[in-house]
Formats: C-alpha cells, structure tokens, sequence
C-alpha cells in the first residue's frame, strides 16, 4: 500500500511518499480503505513535534473516510464495503475524557495517522458515514466538527436565540457557524478577510468583524450585544485573542475554549469569569459518541462542509510545502498569502 511518513527533508520535517506491504485484519478491528483524508491546524504543528519525526516517521493526519475493505476476527457490526469515517480517538468511545485517550489520537506521536491506502480501526470505535455526504465531505468531519459540536451543543447546550462568538474561518470556526445557525443562533464571526467575512454571511452568520481593521473587537461585540455580551465564545486565538473572549462573555455565558492559533499558553485575568458567573470548559475534540450523535444532526440539517481543494494523494506535501513552521503558516493564514487554511483542504485517494 501507498502512505506517508513524516521525515527530514531539506526543506524541513515533510511527509514523505512510501510503500509498506499490504495489512492484514487485526481480530475485533477493521481495516478501512481510505477514500478521502484532510487536513487540520493539528497537523501542522505536529511537524514541529520531536516525539511526531524522531526515529521511525509517524503516518500523519488523524481526519479520514473510506470503505470497509475487510473485518478482523470476532466482528459483527461491520461487512465489507460499509461507508464509514474514522474517530479522532481510537479509545475515547464515550462518557468522561480520560487522559489515557490522548495517545489513542490518529496522527499523532503514538498512533499511525490516516495518511495511507488502508487504516485499522477498532470496530467499536468506527462510524458510519452520513449517507448523504461524499467521502471528500466526511473526511473533513473527525477532528474540526466533532470539537465545534462538542463545544457548541455537549457542553455549550446550545439554544435557539443564543449569541455566538466565531474566531477566524478555519475548520472548527466554520463547522461552529454551520451548527449555530442550524440551532437558530445569532452568530457573529470574526475574520482578517473581508471577503471570508462575506461568504461566512453567506453561511448565515449575522455580524461580520475584520479583526485586523477592528483589534478592540470585544467593544464591538459588546455594542453589537447592546453591552451585553454573547452567550458562547469558540475560543480558538489562544493568547491573543483569549483576554478579548473573556470581556466579549455575557453575564452566566460559556466560553469553550479550544485553540492555540496565536501561540499556547494563555495566561488571561480570569477575575471576569467570576463576576459575571460565566464559565470555561475545555475541549479536546470528542468521543465517538459525540461523532454519532453529530452525524445525525448534520444529517438531519444537511450541512454540507465547506472544502477549498482537493488534492490528489501524489500531491500530499503540496499544502504545507510554502512554510516551514507554524509561525509561517500563521503568518501566510493571516495575510492571506500562499496558503488559505481556512477551508478544509482534502487529498483523494482515487
Ligand atoms: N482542543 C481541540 O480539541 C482542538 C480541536 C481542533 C482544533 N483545535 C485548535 O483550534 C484552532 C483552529 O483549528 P483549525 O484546524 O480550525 O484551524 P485552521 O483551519 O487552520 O484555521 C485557521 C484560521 O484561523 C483564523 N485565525 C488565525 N489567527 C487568528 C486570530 N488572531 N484571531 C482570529 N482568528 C484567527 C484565521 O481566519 P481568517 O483567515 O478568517 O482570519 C485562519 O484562516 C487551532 O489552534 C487548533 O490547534 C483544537
């Protein structure tokens, strides 16, 4: 089979084009025909992770959908040929996060990632595909719109009438939007691009910021709310953009917070939280229960997932061959140069 594996290049860590024999059924796992696999902003820092290019490379990308090829012993829910997605989590089946689950992601430092002709998975841990979606759509579903769902709907309880505050347009960004205006939410959407700005209005977000003409945007999305406040924040900027969330939550608010866009590390004046009663739960990702009962909200909604490219698999290294860093491909995202991150970018398998 086909795969890739993060190695040393001369223009830095990249993945690399190899062959490795054909796998075998494992018993109670299934061996999935990769039809599809995307591209998150998880993927890009783990180029910079010693534990991801260290000795043997690490099959990359966590978010993929395909077909069943063949069962393992023992397995009896899934036959040849079913249309499925593969979990962000291999473990994390359901209830509370256990710290133990963070090695069983895809594509990351201790599980082979998606970026290969054929995956094992464990057959409880699989889930069906959306009938309605391509196999390019689906793929783009594990990682960015399980963490928006997770955010918005498990923890956030999402209601009708709820203000939503959306940083930027990546995946998790415009998943957030999609679900919020399919819930009956107000959203208003925070972008460098003002022509991101429109198509995310095309989406049905209500209120549009550039945040680059407009840095104080929590006193615009204070005077949007008439000093109010929204009753969500996706907080995907990190330090940056973390202090304005805080002064943007409304009294008994939620912010979800998730990303590290501008850098890790957030060390914000909490104090807010406590006056105004508002709340931070933090996220990572969700289980494969959170994935199924997502799909059936997708389904029931028929949001289609916003995809920019679809590459062909020979061309894997192609989106991440203009920067060498994170830093760089913050800086190239923001100024809208080489790369345009914020739609989902998908590799074919044909
Ligand atoms: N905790 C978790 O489980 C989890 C899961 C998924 C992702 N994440 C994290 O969430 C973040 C988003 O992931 P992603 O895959 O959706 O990223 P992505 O698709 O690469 O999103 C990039 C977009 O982020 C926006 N952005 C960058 N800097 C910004 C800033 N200072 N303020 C507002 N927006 C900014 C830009 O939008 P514009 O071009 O419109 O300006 C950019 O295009 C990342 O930090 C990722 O690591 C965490």
């Amino acid at each position: 089979m086909r795969l890739y594996r993060l190695k040393h290049t001369e223009n830095g860590v990249r993945p690399v084009l190899d062959e490795a024999p054909d796998p075998s059924p494992v018993p109670g796992e299934v061996l999935v025909k990769i039809q599809n696999a995307s591209v998150n902003y998880r993927d890009l820092l783990l180029l910079g992770d010693p534990a991801m290019t260290e000795g043997v490379g690490r099959v990359p990308l966590s978010d993929a959908a395909g077909s069943v090829a063949a069962v393992g012993k023992g397995v009896a829910d899934w036959k040849e040929g079913d249309p499925v997605c593969i979990p962000f989590f291999r473990d994390w089946i359901g209830g509370i996060f256990r710290n133990d689950y963070m090695s069983s992601a895809f594509g990351g430092p201790n599980t082979e990632g998606v970026l290969q002709d054929y995956v094992s998975v464990p057959a409880r841990s699989l889930i069906a595909k959306p009938e309605y979606l391509s196999f390019a759509e689906a793929a783009t579903l594990p990682c960015a719109a399980v963490t928006a769902w997770q955010a918005l709907m498990v923890r956030g309880h999402l209601r009708e009438g709820d203000t939503v505050l959306v940083q930027g347009t990546g995946g998790v960004a415009l998943f957030a939007l999609q679900l919020a205006v399919a819930r009956g939410a107000q959203v208003i959407i925070i972008s460098s691009s003002d022509e991101k700005l429109s198509r995310a209005r095309k989406l049905g977000a209500s209120e549009l910021i550039n945040y680059v003409r407009t840095p104080d945007w929590d006193e615009t999305v204070n005077a949007l709310t008439h000093g109010d406040g929204v009753s969500h924040v996706l907080e995907l900027g990190g330090p940056e953009t973390y202090p304005r969330s805080i002064k943007s939550i409304r009294a008994g608010g939620h912010i979800a917070q998730i990303g590290v866009l501008t850098g890790f590390g957030p060390r914000p004046d909490i104090d807010r939280i406590r006056s105004t009663n508002a709340s931070i739960d933090g996220i990572t990702v969700g289980s494969r229960d959170h994935f199924r009962e997502m799909n059936a909200f997708l389904t029931h909604q028929e949001i289609h997932p916003v995809i920019d490219r679809v590459f062909p698999f020979e061309q894997a290294g192609a989106p991440c061959s203009s920067f060498r860093t994170v830093r760089d491909y913050r800086v190239a995202s923001s100024r809208n140069l080489e790369v345009d991150p914020s739609v989902r970018t998908v590799f074919g398998f044909e």
